[in-house]
């Protein structure tokens, strides 16, 4: 398949070259020159009317002019890596980048034809209905009450991930967690970890055991990663504060016997069954909250994309509207910002928090949006 449309379009690419060679040198924004070369070399994949023809491809219809440009130009200028448009874009001139870009800017926006066959998901809603056989031991919201047990609740959501992997890989061991969830979906992981992370961890009452007076000062060198008072801001280090007392005691212990991590392995070495205890009874008691990185609803968060997104077309920036994308094209850019695969510093401050699922419903959402007028 990729072959085939490699061959289609590398024959577009020539014929456009053999073709430049002869005609008159295009005037500046000619939509029906532009509509020309739409016709031999976009068609293909962008369609005529603008609506990416398979999954993946972008639909171009009623986009900013100012966005396609600029988007022309990184794949020109490599900013913007995609073979095919690298080369297909290299042999076209300004003016009939100007005038293919103002021909497809200048066409209606594409029905989303496929907005009624997707799926809405809140990974919220679906990551509670996953979590439900954990309330038996995490508590209904993933306040534990239960000494020994964990609260997931306020969690960071990254490190919830990474600690379920941990059992099923023996890096931890722990009997009555080795065999949850294994074999679930990694997407499914992370709708649980974002349910519990939205959570509101409950203010624990004194631990019965350490004095938290004097773990406070043994705390000194953890705070770098576990955050002020145990509250963690970043999305691989748990949160410690407001975790039952007992089952911080008996992580700590573990990492002197079986649990593997090089960082922790180290910190806990020098301290000792007493320093644990006091440190545990600091930890338990302070207050946490529900972890900054997730937004509370898939709403609110648009609204914040929509800032810049649904804005009036501004002049300094070129950005492109989202409404009725392709839902797959969205997919896929939001993690290349993520991964600094596409460059953006600003979208990959924007996505590097958002796990896969997250990403998946923030596409779904804007793809299933009616596709705004010029
Ligand atoms: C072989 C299929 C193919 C052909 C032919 C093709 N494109 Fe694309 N186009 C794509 C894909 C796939 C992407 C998304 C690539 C990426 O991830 O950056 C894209 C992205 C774009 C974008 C960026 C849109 C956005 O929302 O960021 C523009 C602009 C664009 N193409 C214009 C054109 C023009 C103009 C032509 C014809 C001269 C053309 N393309 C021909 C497949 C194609
Ligand atoms: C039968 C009781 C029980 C059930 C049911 C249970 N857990 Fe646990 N879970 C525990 C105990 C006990 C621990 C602490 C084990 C240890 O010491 O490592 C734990 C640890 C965890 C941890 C590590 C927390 C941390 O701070 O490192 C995560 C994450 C977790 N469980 C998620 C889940 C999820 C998700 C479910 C539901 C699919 C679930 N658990 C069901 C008892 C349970
Ligand atoms: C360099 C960063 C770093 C420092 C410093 C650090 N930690 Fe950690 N800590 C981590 C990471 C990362 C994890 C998760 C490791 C894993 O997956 O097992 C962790 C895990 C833990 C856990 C297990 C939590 C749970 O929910 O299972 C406890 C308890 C803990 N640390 C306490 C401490 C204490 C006490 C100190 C200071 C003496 C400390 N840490 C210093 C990074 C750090
Ligand atoms: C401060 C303004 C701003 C905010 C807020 C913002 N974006 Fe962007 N976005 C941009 C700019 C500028 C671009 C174009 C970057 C480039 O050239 O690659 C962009 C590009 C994108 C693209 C690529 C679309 C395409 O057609 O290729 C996606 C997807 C996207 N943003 C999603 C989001 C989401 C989701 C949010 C909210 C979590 C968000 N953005 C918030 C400014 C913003």
């Amino acid at each position: 398949m990729k072959n085939i449309i490699l061959s289609i379009f590398l024959s577009f690419t020539l014929l456009g070259c053999a073709e430049k060679k002869e005609a008159p040198k295009a005037v500046v924004a000619d939509t029906s020159a532009g509509k020309a070369i739409a016709e031999r070399s976009c068609k293909g994949c962008h369609g005529m009317d603008g609506g990416g023809a398979a999954p993946g491809i972008p639909h171009l219809a009623a986009q900013r002019e100012r966005y396609l440009l600029a988007s022309i130009a990184e794949y020109k200028d490599g900013k913007r890596t995609h073979a095919a448009l690298k080369d297909m874009t290299a042999n076209m001139s300004d003016p009939e980048v100007r005038s293919v870009v103002a021909y497809y800017a200048g066409l209606p926006p594409v029905a989303n034809a496929a907005a009624k066959d997707i799926h809405l998901s809140s990974p919220y809603q679906e990551g509670k209905a996953l979590a439900a056989p954990c309330a038996n031991c995490h508590g209904e919201d993933g306040n534990s009450k239960t000494p020994g047990t964990p609260s997931l609740a306020g969690q960071q959501p990254h490190y919830l991930v990474t600690a379920i992997e941990e059992y099923h890989q023996g890096d931890r061991k722990a009997a009555v967690m080795g065999s949850k969830l294994r074999g679930s979906k990694n997407m499914d992981l992370e709708k649980i970890a974002l349910y519990y992370a939205s959570q509101t961890p409950a203010q624990r009452p004194a631990a019965k055991i350490g004095d938290p007076a004097a773990g406070e000062p043994a705390t000194a060198m953890c705070g770098g990663c576990h955050g002020a008072r145990g509250v963690s801001t970043d999305g691989a280090t748990p949160t410690l504060a407001g975790q039952d007392a007992t089952y911080l005691v008996n992580s700590m212990k573990a990492y002197k016997k079986s649990r593997q991590n090089w960082g922790m392995q180290r910190y806990i070495a020098g301290l000792s069954d007493k320093d644990i205890e006091n440190i545990a009874a600091y930890y338990s008691i302070q207050k946490s909250n529900p972890s900054d990185v997730v937004p509370a609803t898939i709403k609110e968060l648009v609204d914040k994309c929509n800032r810049c997104h649904e804005a009036a077309d501004n002049p300094t920036m070129a950005i492109p509207k989202m409404n009725g994308q392709d839902r797959d094209y969205l997919v896929m850019s939001l993690r290349s910002y993520r991964e600094g695969k596409r460059q953006s510093t600003m979208m990959h401050n924007m996505s590097f928090a958002y796990s896969n699922a997250m990403i998946e419903s923030i596409a779904s959402w804007y793809a299933s949006q009616p596709a705004d007028k010029h």
